[in-house]
C-alpha cells in the first residue's frame, strides 16, 4: 500500500490512511477537472456573499478571490498539478488555495459542502453547455434556411413508409428540419430554467446555522431562482437527466436527417452529393466515396441515448440526500454534450456544401404517381365524395401502370370513360410541379406557403443573430 502525500480534508476522524486502491476507485479528478472554471466562479461568489454577511472580512474575500483567479490561470496554463489523492476538482482547488493563503483559504468552505458545491459547479457548466448547443442548433437552422432560395425550384418526392407519396419543394424539407430543431431549442431553453437554480447554501443536506444570504450568491452567479429545500439540492439530478433527454432528442433528429441524406446520396436515389471533404474513401474499393460523417452522426446518436439511459439507471432508487453514486453523473452528461456539439458542428458545413442532383431528381420525378392525390382533390372540388374520388383515381393509376405511363399521359378519353366530371382542366393538376402548385393550405408545400415560411425563418434568424 502506498502512503499518500496529501492529507485529506476529511481525515480528522480517521486514524488510518486511505487505501491507494480506494483512492483510485473513488477519484473523479480524471473527469471532473473540466468543472474548474465553474467551481472557481462559484467559490468567488460564495466568498463574496460570506463577506457581505461579515463571515469574512473584505480583505479576506479579496485574498481568496485573487488566489482563486491565480489558480484558474495556473490550470489554464497547465501549471497545476492534479493528484488522485485529492479526489476531485473541488478538493484540488481548495487545497491549492490553502497552500497559497493559509488560514484565510481554510475559511472558504464555511457554510458549504461538496454536495452543494458539486451541483452548483455542474449547473453552471451545463448552463454554458446548453448555450453552446443552442448556438450550434441556430447554425444548423441557418445552414438549412441558407439553401432555401437556391433550391426553391427543386421538387423532390416526399415519402411515407419510404414509398413515393406526394411531391414537395426541397425547401419544404429544409424547413421541416428547422422546425424540429426549433422544438429542440425550446426544450433546451425550458430545461435551462430548471438548470439555472442556486443549490449553494444547502450545505451537506440540512442547510447551515450560519447567517448566509443565498440571494446574494444567486445574484452573483446569475441564477434565476434559489432551491427551496436543502435535502432536495444534494439529491437532485433532474437537471442532468433533463439535459440528457434534450440532447437525446437533438441526436434523434440529427440521426433522421443523416439517414435520409445517406439514402439520398446512394446511386439508387442519387438526389444529393455530400461535399467531398465530408466524405471518406475505401482502402480496397477505389471507386468508393462514402458518407461516413453522416453515418457517424447517425451512429453517435446511440451514445447519447446510452448516456441518458445510464443517468436514468444511476439515479434510480437512491435515498435522500447525497450518495456517492451521483459522482457518476458527470461522464455521461459530459459525453452527451460533447457528442452532440461535435455532431452539430459538422452538420452545418455539410448541409451548406451538399449539392442536389437536379437532373437525376427531375428525370425520375414523374415516376411513382406523386400527383394521384392532387388528382383526387381535383375530383373532390367537382363535387365527387372523397371515397369515390379515391377509387376513381385508383383505377386510373392502375390503367396508367399497365401502360407504364404517368397519369398526365393518359388521353382525355380514358379520364372521361371512368368519370364524366373530368375535363381538360385535369391536366393543370397532373405532373409533379402542378401537384405542388395546386396546394394551398397553411403549412403545406404550396410554393406561396413555403415562400412565406422561408421569410419567417429568415427574419427569425436575422433577429437572433442581431441579438447575438
Ligand atoms: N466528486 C464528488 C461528486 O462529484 C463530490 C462530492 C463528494 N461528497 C461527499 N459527500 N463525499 O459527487
Amino acid at each position: 500500500m502506498l502512503p499518500t502525500k496529501t492529507e485529506k480534508a476529511w481525515s480528522g476522524v480517521f486514524t488510518e490512511k486511505t487505501d491507494r486502491r480506494v483512492e483510485l476507485f473513488t477519484e473523479s479528478i480524471s473527469f471532473d477537472r473540466r468543472l474548474y472554471e465553474a467551481d472557481i466562479l462559484a467559490s468567488i461568489a460564495h466568498a463574496q456573499m460570506l463577506a457581505d454577511v461579515r463571515i469574512l472580512t473584505t480583505d479576506e474575500f479579496q485574498q481568496i478571490a485573487d488566489a482563486l483567479n491565480d489558480i484558474r490561470r495556473e490550470i489554464e496554463n497547465a501549471h497545476f498539478e492534479f493528484k488522485i489523492e485529492l479526489e476531485d476538482i473541488h478538493m484540488h482547488i481548495e487545497h491549492a488555495l490553502i497552500e497559497k493563503i493559509g488560514d484565510v483559504g481554510r475559511k472558504l468552505h464555511t457554510a458549504r459542502s461538496r454536495n452543494d458545491q458539486t451541483v452548483t459547479a455542474l449547473r453552471l457548466w451545463i448552463r454554458d453547455a446548453i448555450d453552446r448547443i443552442d448556438r450550434c442548433l441556430l447554425a444548423v437552422q441557418t445552414a438549412f434556411v441558407g439553401r432555401c432560395d437556391a433550391d426553391f425550384d427543386v421538387i423532390l418526392p416526399g415519402y411515407t413508409h419510404l414509398q413515393r407519396a406526394q411531391p414537395v419543394l426541397a425547401p419544404h424539407y429544409w424547413l421541416a428540419y428547422c422546425e424540429k430543431f426549433q422544438r429542440d431549442r425550446e426544450r433546451l431553453g425550458d430545461c435551462r430554467k430548471r438548470v439555472n437554480i442556486l443549490g449553494l447554501g444547502a450545505a451537506a443536506l440540512a442547510g447551515t446555522s450560519l447567517p448566509i444570504d443565498r440571494t446574494k450568491t444567486a445574484e452573483y452567479l446569475g441564477f434565476e431562482d434559489i432551491a427551496a429545500n436543502s435535502l432536495d439540492v444534494s439529491s437532485d439530478r433532474d437537471f442532468v437527466l433533463e439535459s440528457a433527454f434534450c440532447l437525446a432528442g437533438i441526436a434523434l433528429h440529427m440521426s433522421t436527417f443523416a439517414e435520409e441524406w445517406i439514402l439520398w446520396s446512394t446511386a439508387e436515389f442519387n438526389f444529393l452529393r455530400p461535399p467531398q471533404p465530408f466524405c471518406t474513401g475505401s482502402s480496397i474499393m477505389p471507386q468508393k466515396v462514402n458518407p461516413d460523417v453522416l453515418e457517424l452522426i447517425r451512429g453517435k446518436t446511440a451514445r447519447v441515448i446510452g448516456n441518458l439511459q445510464t443517468l436514468l439507471v444511476l439515479t434510480k432508487g437512491l435515498p435522500l440526500a447525497y450518495n456517492r453514486d451521483l459522482q457518476e453523473d458527470k461522464l455521461p452528461i459530459f459525453d452527451a454534450f460533447d457528442t452532440v456539439e461535435a455532431v452539430l458542428s459538422l452538420a452545418s458545413p455539410l448541409i451548406e456544401g451538399a449539392v442536389l442532383q437536379r437532373e437525376s431528381i427531375r428525370s425520375r420525378l414523374e415516376l411513382g404517381y406523386l400527383d394521384a392525390t392532387a388528382l383526387m382533390e381535383y375530383l373532390i372540388q367537382r363535387g365527387i365524395p372523397q371515397r369515390s374520388a379515391h377509387g376513381i383515381v385508383g383505377r386510373l393509376v392502375r390503367l396508367a401502370m399497365e401502360r407504364a405511363v404517368p397519369l398526365a399521359s393518359l388521353p382525355m378519353s380514358d379520364f372521361q370513360a371512368i368519370h364524366d366530371a373530368f375535363d381538360m382542366g385535369v391536366f393543370s393538376v397532373l405532373g409533379a410541379s402542378n401537384a405542388v402548385a395546386a396546394m394551398q393550405s397553411y403549412g403545406s408545400t404550396a410554393p406561396s406557403e413555403v415562400r412565406k415560411q422561408i421569410d419567417v425563418w429568415k427574419a427569425k434568424i436575422e433577429r437572433e443573430r442581431a441579438a447575438g
